[in-house]
């Protein structure tokens, strides 16, 4: 039977954006196709064909994208996401754009007004399912983030990771307050925070230490009768843990796959 293929428009092409296109077309049983390939930096798609590129994402509209995936920064979002939710399905990986409240309120009304949908990936996130489920149940959810300083983008919360020289805190509180301050580095925290007690009553806390290696995630949730308890460490380049891209094609696949066969969620 020949169905017709999920078109899947990709904003971002550095190691996430481009190891997804490579795995979207890996598989050619899975029913997507790219539909288009946006970054800000041409540089990045020299080695595409030239349908393939979108240069100006304003004629997104052209390439007839079931799903726009955004893998490139919290600001591509804020800038684009309810302009393609009018027309079209979107996810954004760089989920703490979504501690602005009146972001997040765009995003609903969007979707409500053109019956769209938003895509939240559970990406670097571990125990998302556990969480979701049982998301009215929580009385405590807090996660802890350990990182090497050399793989935190420090800018916005201005400090230097080069003068950090032994295992330092630079966070400890609400989700809400830690994504604007590292917003390229705690997408993962964001997405528990959405998936649980949200970003006011879910606890971050983000240590660097120069001696590590790798980057660790560790999820700790209470509840009556439940105890849940995660943790994740694992080898990290630049700003992504090394599981994430084969987690977002997951995901993409998920919604768009449209193959036969057996098919876990
Ligand atoms: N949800 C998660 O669990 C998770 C995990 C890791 C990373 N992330 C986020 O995913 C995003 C991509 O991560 P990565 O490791 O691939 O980063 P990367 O730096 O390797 O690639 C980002 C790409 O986006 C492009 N870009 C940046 N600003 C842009 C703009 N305004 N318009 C178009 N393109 C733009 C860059 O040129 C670059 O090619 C980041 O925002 C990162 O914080 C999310």
């Amino acid at each position: 039977m020949t169905e017709a293929k999920t078109r899947i428009g990709l904003i971002g092409y550095g190691t996430i954006g481009n190891a997804v296109h490579q795995m979207i077309d890996a598989d050619p049983e899975n029913g997507m196709e790219i539909a288009f390939v946006h970054d800000v930096d041409s540089s990045r798609l020299n080695d595409l064909t030239p349908e393939l590129v979108l240069t100006d994402l304003a004629e997104f509209e052209s390439a007839e994208a079931d799903l726009v995936v955004e893998m490139a920064h919290p600001d591509v979002s804020r800038q684009w996401a309810t302009t393609i939710l009018e027309k079209t399905n979107y996810m954004l990986i760089s989920v703490t754009a979504l501690a602005d409240r009146a972001f997040e309120e765009s995003l609903e009304e969007t979707t409500c007004r053109h019956g769209t949908r938003a895509w939240l990936p559970h990406g670097g996130g571990v125990g998302v399912d556990a969480l979701l489920e049982n998301r009215d149940v929580w009385e405590e959810v807090s996660v802890i983030m350990k990182k090497p300083p050399g793989n935190v983008d420090c800018a916005a919360a201005g400090i230097d990771p080069d003068s950090i020289t032994e295992e330092t805190t630079l966070y400890d509180g609400p989700v809400r307050d830690i994504c604007p301050k590292f917003p390229r580095n705690v997408n993962t925290i964001a997405t528990i925070a959405y998936a649980s007690l949200g970003f006011d009553r879910t606890n971050a806390k983000l240590i660097v230490n120069p001696a590590w290696n790798t980057a660790t995630v560790a999820v700790h949730a209470r509840a009556p009768g439940i105890i849940l308890d995660i943790e994740r460490a694992e080898t990290i380049s630049g700003v992504t843990g090394a599981s994430t891209p084969a987690s977002i094609y997951n995901s993409i696949q998920m919604i768009g796959s449209t193959g036969s066969g057996i098919h876990i969620r």
